[in-house]
């Protein structure tokens, strides 16, 4: 990475729900001697953000603000020429991610995300890869509890197998917590736009190479009384499996065939089935106009759980491994898992990219191919939970 850009790390959305507890997470955490900046559309807004953050340090009063827009590119291929690092959290991604990508890639600048949108992950792997290949920018979704805690918890679990036979893995992931406006929006988003996420994982599988003399598989369970948790499991098609399988792909301590199946779990069969029936209410009601008006407008962007709510908020994930006739069982857990612990994540994301000594990658990575052991230690110092039970 050239050594002369200005910032080693630059947060864009910072004016956001989710962007305004990273820039607290940052002002907190990161090193004294990290150069780094907010970057958002609205400069009174970022101002007014830098203003809390100097309560916390009163040397950040002087912290740069970089005025950005998703709407113009210039301002966006600004900040990639300038930072050796851009964290986003301006989402729905579908709508709002792809200019910045393009501009980190362009720019071989390392670019994260906290994105849960399969559909823009495909795409931007289709569209942005190569050039990120050539340029040797890092393009890192998934940074949030989108998929953070499975990815590293799943890496963790294979520390405890042997990695010469077939391993397979089950998540099972448990949560209790509420969305923000912006959550809501992206996941009304995805829900709107099933056809085109297919279209987009199948132009995606069209060029995207397989590992070669290795299997890695996610595959889809089956809804059933778990006797190990003493739980219901339902498969949970999100974008974790998926970005569990691709970290199996490009590692090979995943082993010669990695197998990974993603479950939610939950103690009571009809918490099973009323969720089951809102997915399924929601997916129809989103798809007609007026309803989706309706939908769209019940919360606005901006808005999110409060201090007292997030602090009442979970999350625990189970992992029941096995590998070579050897059987684990791990666990991890943290608190509330949309908003503070997910500004925990990106942020322990970004330093990572940012400090850390990693190997060498380039073009869209996973979190784990990305940044491993150095961000599985770096989480766990900041206080999330991986263990073994
Ligand atoms: N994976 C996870 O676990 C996880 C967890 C939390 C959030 N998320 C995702 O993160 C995203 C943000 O969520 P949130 O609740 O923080 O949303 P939010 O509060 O609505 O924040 C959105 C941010 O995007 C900015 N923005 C919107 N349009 C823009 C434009 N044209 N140019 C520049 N900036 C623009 C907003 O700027 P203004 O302030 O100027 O409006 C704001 O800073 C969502 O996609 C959400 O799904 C994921």
């Amino acid at each position: 990475m050239p050594p002369e850009r200005t910032y080693d790390l630059v947060l864009f959305g910072a004016t956001g729900f989710t962007g305004s507890l990273t820039a607290e997470y940052l002002a907190r955490h990161a090193p004294p001697e990290l150069r780094w900046a907010l970057a958002g559309r609205n400069p009174d807004k970022l101002a007014a953000v830098r203003s809390r953050l100097a309560v916390i340090d009163s040397a950040l009063a002087e912290l740069p603000l970089l005025t950005a827009d998703v709407t113009d590119s210039a301002s966006l291929l600004t900040v990639a020429e300038h930072a050796r690092v851009v964290a986003s959290t301006v989402g729905p991604y579908t709508h709002h991610g792809e200019p910045l990508v393009a501009a980190c890639a362009a720019a071989g600048t390392d670019y994260l995300d906290i994105t849960g949108e399969p559909e823009f992950v495909d795409l931007m792997y289709v569209r942005h890869h190569e050039t990120a290949v050539r340029t040797g920018a890092r393009l890192v979704h998934t940074c949030g509890f989108d998929s953070i805690p499975y990815d590293l918890g799943v890496w963790f679990t294979l520390k405890q197998l042997p990695a010469d036979a077939p391993i397979s893995v089950d998540g099972f992931v448990r949560a209790g917590g509420r969305f923000s406006g912006g959550t809501y929006r992206s996941v009304l988003t995805a829900f709107s736009r099933t056809g085109e996420a297919s279209r987009a994982a199948a132009a995606r599988r069209a060029v995207e190479p397989r590992p070669e003399g290795r299997r890695a598989r996610a595959v889809s369970g089956r809804t059933a009384r778990s006797p190990e948790l003493g739980m219901w499991v339902v498969p949970l098609p999100t974008i974790d499996p998926q970005v569990v399988r691709r970290s199996a792909a490009a590692r090979p301590e995943y082993g010669p065939d990695f197998r990974y199946r993603h479950f939610a779990a939950v103690r009571r069969l009809p918490t099973l089935l009323a969720g089951a029936a809102g997915i399924a209410a929601v997916t129809g009601l989103v798809k007609l106009p007026p309803t989706r008006r309706w939908l769209f407008g019940r919360v606005s962007p901006g808005q999110g759980p409060s201090p007292e709510q997030r602090a009442r908020s979970w999350f625990q994930l189970q992992f029941l491994a096995e590998s070579g006739g050897q059987q684990v069982r791990t666990e991890v857990a943290g608190g509330d898992p949309g908003y503070d612990e997910t500004a925990k994540m990106l942020a322990e994301s970004a330093l990572c990219l940012a400090l850390d000594d990693l190997p060498p990658t380039n073009g869209q990575v996973t979190p784990v191919t990305a940044m491993g052991d150095a961000l599985l230690d770096r989480l766990q110092r900041a206080g999330i939970t991986f263990r073994m039970r």
